[in-house]
C-alpha cells in the first residue's frame, strides 16, 4: 500500500475546479516531483491533499486512511506536513525558538527534542550561526532551510514541499536538494513541487507533470529528465504568471475554515513569548499556532504536559475532540 494514494482528485476555489482528476502516489522512502508549468495546480494540489481547500471529488488515502474533509491540524496529526509556499515563516520568532516550538508541538520528549533541534543544526549550520536572530532578519536561504528544518523536525512521514527554491541563488538550491534527497533516510518521504525540473528530476525517483489541471505525465524521473523537449519548454509558463499573481490578491486565497480542532500543549514559557510575538506582528496567538500546527505536527503529538498550557486551533472546544486528539485511529 502506498503511504499516499491519491485517486481523481478534484479541487480548486469557490467550488470551481482548476485540478481535474488528479491520480498520484507516494511510496515509503520515495522523492517524487510534482512539475508543471506557472498556473499548472501543484500548489492547488498541495492543498487539497493536507484539507487548506475542499477537495471537491476523488478521493486521498494517507497510510490507508481516507483524509477527506479533515482540517489541515487533523492532516498533521496524522503525519502529512507541508512546507508551503513562502515559507510560512513566523518573522519575529527566533530561529531557536521556532525550532523548539516544533518539536514542542511535535509532541517530542525533553531529552528527544534536544536532540533534534541539535539534529537541525547539524544539518543546517547556518542557522545554529543565527540561532538567536529573529526569523525575519534571515536571507531567504536560511529561512526556507528554517521552513525544512521545521518540517522535519517531527520526523513525519510524509513532507510536501512547495517551491523550495524559489528565489534562491543556484548553488544554495544545490545544497538544500541534496539535504532533500537525504530525508528518506531519516523515515521522511517527500512529494516536492518544484520549477528546478533539472535539480527535482536528480533527487526524485518518480515524477508526475501537471499540465492545466491534468496529469499529462507519470512515471519514472529519469525517462522525464531524458526527455529534453520538456526540461527546456518547461521553464515556459502558461499562465502569465501576473495572471495567478491576481486570482491570489482577489481573495480566497485557499484557507478553509476550520472543521475541526486540534489541542496543542505547550510550555507556558514558550507559550508566553508566542504571544508576545504574535503581539507585535500583529496577529493572533491562536493563528500563529494554528499555522504552525499544520508545518510541524505530527502523530507523535496531543499528550498532555505538565506545566504547560493548552491552546485549541478551533473557535470553540468541544467536549468529543477530547476522545478524537490523536487523529484518526
Ligand atoms: N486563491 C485562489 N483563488 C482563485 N483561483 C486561484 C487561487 N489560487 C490559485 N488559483 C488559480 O488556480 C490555478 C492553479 O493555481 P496553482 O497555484 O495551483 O498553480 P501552481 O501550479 O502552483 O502555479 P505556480 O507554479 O505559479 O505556483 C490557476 O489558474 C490560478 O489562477
Ligand atoms: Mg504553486
Amino acid at each position: 500500500m502506498p503511504l499516499l494514494e491519491v485517486r481523481g482528485l478534484r479541487a480548486g476555489y469557490e467550488g470551481i475546479p482548476v485540478v481535474f482528476g488528479v491520480d498520484l502516489e507516494v511510496g515509503r522512502g520515495e522523492v517524487v516531483a510534482l512539475l508543471g508549468a506557472n498556473g499548472a495546480g501543484k500548489t492547488t494540489t498541495l492543498r487539497a491533499i493536507s484539507g487548506a481547500i475542499p477537495q471537491l471529488g476523488g478521493t486521498v488515502l494517507f497510510d490507508g486512511r481516507p483524509l477527506h474533509g479533515l482540517s489541515p491540524e487533523r492532516v498533521a496529526r496524522a503525519g502529512l506536513l507541508q512546507v508551503p509556499e513562502g515559507r510560512g515563516i513566523f518573522r519575529s520568532l527566533g530561529v531557536d525558538e521556532t525550532l523548539r516550538l516544533a518539536a514542542n508541538l511535535a509532541g517530542l520528549a525533553k531529552a528527544d527534542l534536544a536532540e533534534r533541534v541539535e539534529e537541525a543544526y547539524a544539518t543546517f549550520p547556518r542557522l545554529r550561526d543565527r540561532r538567536n536572530q529573529a526569523a525575519g532578519m534571515l536571507s531567504g536561504g536560511e529561512q526556507q532551510m528554517l521552513a525544512l528544518a521545521r518540517g522535519l523536525i517531527a520526523r513525519p512521514p510524509l513532507l510536501m514541499i512547495d517551491e523550495m527554491s524559489q528565489g534562491l541563488a543556484p548553488t544554495l538550491v544545490a545544497d538544500l536538494f541534496e539535504i532533500v534527497a537525504g530525508f528518506p533516510a531519516r523515515g521522511v518521504s517527500v512529494l516536492l513541487v518544484e520549477q528546478f525540473v533539472g535539480r527535482a528530476l536528480e533527487v526524485a525517483t518518480r515524477a508526475y507533470v501537471l499540465e492545466k489541471g491534468e496529469v499529462s505525465f507519470a512515471g519514472s524521473a529519469a525517462t522525464l529528465a531524458a526527455d529534453e523537449s520538456f526540461v527546456r519548454s518547461s521553464y515556459l509558463g502558461n499562465v502569465a504568471a501576473e495572471e495567478v499573481a491576481a486570482a491570489r490578491a482577489e481573495g480566497a486565497n485557499g484557507h478553509a475554515p476550520l472543521g475541526e480542532e486540534v489541542k496543542v500543549t505547550l510550555p507556558a514559557a514558550l507559550l508566553r513569548g508566542l504571544e508576545e510575538r504574535a503581539e507585535r506582528e500583529g496577529v493572533a496567538a491562536d493563528e500563529l499556532v494554528r499555522k504552525l500546527v499544520t508545518s510541524s505536527l505530527t502523530r507523535a503529538g496531543g499528550r498532555a504536559r505538565n506545566g504547560g498550557r493548552t491552546r485549541s486551533t478551533g473557535e470553540t472546544p468541544t467536549p468529543r475532540e477530547k476522545g478524537r486528539r490523536r487523529g484518526p485511529a
